[in-house]
Order: structure tokens, then C-alpha cells, then sequence
């Protein structure tokens, strides 16, 4: 089933790529599927369904993200850490896009650049494990990794990887991204709306002392728009909103499938999401996660923990962004609070030395993942708060510009991550325990930390130290 269209970033170094050149690569977190030509017949068919995303719209994407990677725009990435096929209804959807635009609207008054807005959303159904197996009560299974490949349910039947489970998730992406477009144009992410929301967060804040200086300078911002005739009326920016989405290229058969040719420029693209990343566990130099990314133009993203090595940071960016294409390769740094100062330093230093151009974001979650005595897992919000600062001090001492923040996040009310200004403790966390992976923030947490962030990044504008739209000039 091999293609031969040639290869738009293929390096001399290495052998030229096609969509399925990963196969001939070790790869890692990989389902076993018991039964290949039902699996080969899935791929079939997704293979002539139509993409989910257009290539002009990545391509846009990617230029955004050049602006970020020059200090001149802020990513926020957030949502679920794994989507549920259960979870499939419009308000869920809609109350997680509402509080990704919210937090949006507080960091860029916070930035003072505009926010490319990214979701972890129509696509993230695939999930990589440390462990291959889970144990309950004695009995061993294989792991739940993702909607995508099979059910969350302990029963040795649900845990089978099933291919139709990729169809399933190919036609749930389609109707979240035909909903989310809506959304963005249809009126739903008005700022002034999405700022009216913000203010009735601020009232019910215990911390509404503190957040109120800063919702009130976003109010005589807009006040002082619309008395220069910008409304939503009169500006299409008022009214509208560009988002993405994205999710981690972990299952490949999936994303190949839906890798297609862009008719306009004749590159190839993977059509699954706008942005995709590889993940901490699967970033190895020669793996096939490697091998497939480099080779779509997609803006893609790489997780980079505490294990990485600088020498091969620079050998995997060679690899993926050989043309050295600002908005290209975003690196997402997932250190842990107590590490980020000592692990992240040396790798922005080397990347920055090197002269590589990549967009440096913050996932200030997956490295500070905590079991409870009672064995659940959960986050505390100041470790998620403190991984950000250190994140933004290390930037700010490189003079690299701090290029966004993830964030695993819901707009439910739940209650997966402790602490946060209405102090969840451990005690509260069985209320509502709902992720199907990694713990979340809920909907007061989220802007909670959009809030102190953007505090951060405007302190930091305000005593000149390097920031976002300073680093740049
Ligand atoms: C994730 O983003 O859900 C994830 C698994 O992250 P990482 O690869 O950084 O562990
Ligand atoms: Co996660």
C-alpha cells in the first residue's frame, strides 16, 4: 500500500517519507488488534471519506503560530485529556469551547498579543499508557488506551482494540468540528458576550477582590473600542473567532488514513486535525511517531519532559523542521514544577543557541500528576500555578519569548485537581470524578489560572522583563 507522491520535507539525511514509511519504524504504544484485515478495512474506508479539516485552514494555523514563535502571539491548548465517546453532546462541547474563549479573553489583555486558540478536542481519542496492563483487586487487563482503540469498561472484552472504534471517532470529530465552527462564526464567541461571562465568574469568585482590577480594564478596553465605532456590528474580530483543533498523532493507522494529498499546493497534510503533536512517550529520534509527523505539513506539536536531552532535541528538530519554518515545530514542555528551573533551561538555551525557531508552550499538568493516600490520581493547582512561573522565568532569563500554555481542562464543574480558589481538598475530589484519563481542571479552576497567568505575563510586560511581545523587538 505504499504511495509515491514525493516528499516535501524529506531531509538528505534520511530516507524519503511517505505516509506509511513509519511501518518500517519501532514504534511505540502500539494496540494490538487481534484480527489486521479488519483493521485494513477500516483504514480502507477512511481513506476515501472526506478530511476533517481543509489544509488552508493548518496552513493559517501554522502562520499563527509564527507570530507566537516571534513573541507576537500566545497559544492557549486545552481540553480533555482523553475525549469519551460518551461524553458526545453539544453542551459539554460547548460549556469546554466557552471556557477556553473566557480564558482566552483574560490572556490576551494579559499578553497583549492576540491568543490562537487551540482544543484538545474533535480528535483526542487516543491515549498513550505507562503500563500495558492495569490491575484490579488482583485481576490484570490490558490498559484502556483511548475511545479510538478501545472501552474503558474493566472487562476483558472491552479492552480488546477494536477498529470500529476508529470509524466511531472519525465521525464524532465531524460533527464536534461542524458544531465548534458554528460556534466561532455563528455568533456564540462575541468578546463582548464572552467578557460579559468572565464578569459574572469575577462576582463569584472568592478572589473576585483580585480579578476584578483586571476584568476592569478589559471593560474600559471594549467601552473604549466601541466609542472609536469597533462593535460586533461594524468588527468581524468582535464577532468571530478563528479556533483550531488538535490531538495527540498517537494511532497512526488512523492518521495516515486520513492523510491526503492538498490539492492547492500538492503537499501532504494529515486532515485528521489542525495540530498535532507527538507525545512524551513516543518522540524517540528514529520511531515511527517521528517519522510520521515529519512529513505532513500540519503546524505540529512535540511533548518534551525530563528525560529529553538537548543533543537529541536538536537532532529530532533537524528532523522535523528542517527548513527551520518559525510556526512549524511547537515544543511542549511538561517538566514538573520541581523540575522545570534545572530541566527546561539547558534545552531553551540549546534550541535558542542552535538558532532553531519553534514555539516554546507550557504544560504545566502531565509532570505534576499526584496519587491521593486513598490511590486517585489528581494535580494541585498552585503545583500547576508554580510549574507556570518557573516556566515563564526560565523564558524570560533566555530572552526567548514564552510562547503559550496547555491545559487539561473541562467546563464542567468537576472536581479532579485540588486546590484553586475555592480549595478542593482530597476529601472533595470523589463529588465529581469524571475524566477518563488525567485529572482536569474544572470551569472556575481553568480561568483561575488564566487569570493569574495573564497577572504574570502583564507583571512582567510592566518591570520589562523579557516577555511575550518584548522578547520580540
Ligand atoms: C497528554 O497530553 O495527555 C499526555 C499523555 O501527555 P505526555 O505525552 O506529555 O505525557
Ligand atoms: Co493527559
Amino acid at each position: 500500500m505504499s504511495m509515491t507522491a514525493p516528499s516535501p520535507i524529506a531531509s538528505p539525511a534520511v530516507a524519503p517519507w511517505s505516509p506509511d514509511s513509519w511501518r518500517d519504524c519501532p514504534i511505540r504504544q502500539v494496540p494490538n488488534y487481534p484480527d489486521p484485515a479488519r483493521l485494513a478495512a477500516v483504514e480502507d474506508k477512511l481513506r476515501r471519506y472526506p478530511p476533517l479539516v481543509f489544509a488552508g485552514e493548518a496552513r493559517r494555523l501554522r502562520a499563527a503560530l509564527a507570530q507566537a514563535a516571534e513573541g507576537r502571539a500566545f497559544v492557549l491548548l486545552g481540553g480533555d485529556c482523553a475525549e469519551s465517546y460518551t461524553d458526545f453532546t453539544a453542551n459539554i462541547l460547548r460549556d469546554t469551547f466557552r471556557v477556553l474563549l473566557q480564558m482566552a479573553v483574560v490572556l490576551t489583555f494579559g499578553a497583549s498579543v492576540p491568543v490562537v486558540k487551540l482544543g484538545r478536542m474533535a480528535g483526542q481519542y487516543a491515549k498513550p499508557r505507562s503500563s500495558d496492563t492495569e490491575t484490579v483487586n488482583g485481576v490484570s487487563l490490558p490498559s484502556y488506551r483511548g475511545d479510538i482503540i478501545n472501552g474503558p469498561e474493566f472487562t476483558p472484552e472491552a479492552r480488546i482494540p477494536d477498529p470500529a472504534r476508529m470509524e466511531l471517532g472519525y465521525f464524532q470529530a465531524a460533527a464536534k468540528l461542524n458544531l465548534l465552527r458554528a460556534f466561532a462564526s455563528g455568533g456564540y464567541a462575541d468578546l463582548h458576550e464572552v467578557h460579559r461571562w468572565n464578569l459574572g465568574f469575577v462576582e463569584r469568585s472568592p478572589l473576585a477582590a483580585r480579578y476584578r482590577d483586571l476584568s476592569a480594564r478589559i471593560d474600559e478596553t471594549l467601552a473604549f473600542m466601541a466609542a472609536c465605532g469597533m462593535t460586533s456590528a461594524t468588527t468581524r474580530d468582535l464577532r468571530e473567532t478563528d479556533f483550531y483543533v488538535a490531538h495527540e498523532a498517537l494511532l497512526l493507522p488512523y492518521e495516515q488514513a486520513l492523510t491526503r494529498i492538498d490539492s492547492t499546493t500538492g503537499d501532504w497534510y494529515d486532515c485528521s486535525a489542525h495540530f498535532i503533536w507527538i507525545g512524551d512517550r513516543t518522540r524517540q529520534l528514529d520511531g515511527a511517531h517521528v517519522e510520521f509527523l515529519r512529513g505532513v505539513n500540519n503546524p505540529i506539536g512535540m511533548k518534551v519532559g525530563p528525560s529529553q536531552e538537548p543533543d537529541d532535541l536538536l537532532r529530532i528538530i533537524d528532523r522535523l523542521n528542517p527548513a527551520n519554518d518559525p510556526g512549524r515545530l511547537t515544543l511542549i514542555s511538561r517538566m514538573g514544577a520541581d523540575k522545570v528551573a534545572a530541566k527546561l533551561a539547558p534545552l531553551v538555551r540549546a534550541v535558542a543557541r542552535a538558532g532553531h525557531k519553534v514555539v516554546w508552550v507550557c504544560d504545566p499538568m502531565h509532570g505534576n500528576t499526584i496519587s491521593t493516600a486513598a490511590n486517585v490520581k489528581t494535580r494541585s493547582f498552585d503545583a500547576i500555578l508554580a510549574e507556570v512561573r518557573g516556566f515563564l522565568d526560565v523564558l524570560a532569563a533566555e530572552g526567548v519569548p514564552a510562547g503559550g500554555v496547555h491545559a487539561e481542562m473541562t467546563g464542567q464543574d468537576v472536581t479532579e485537581c485540588v486546590g484553586g480558589a475555592h480549595r478542593l481538598t482530597e476529601a472533595d475530589l470523589g463529588a465529581r470524578y469524571e475524566t477518563f484519563c488525567d485529572p482536569r481542571l474544572n470551569a472556575e479552576q481553568s480561568l483561575e489560572l488564566a487569570f493569574l497567568v495573564a497577572e504574570g505575563l502583564k507583571r512582567r510586560r510592566d518591570t520589562g522583563q523579557t516577555a511575550p511581545s518584548i522578547a520580540a523587538q
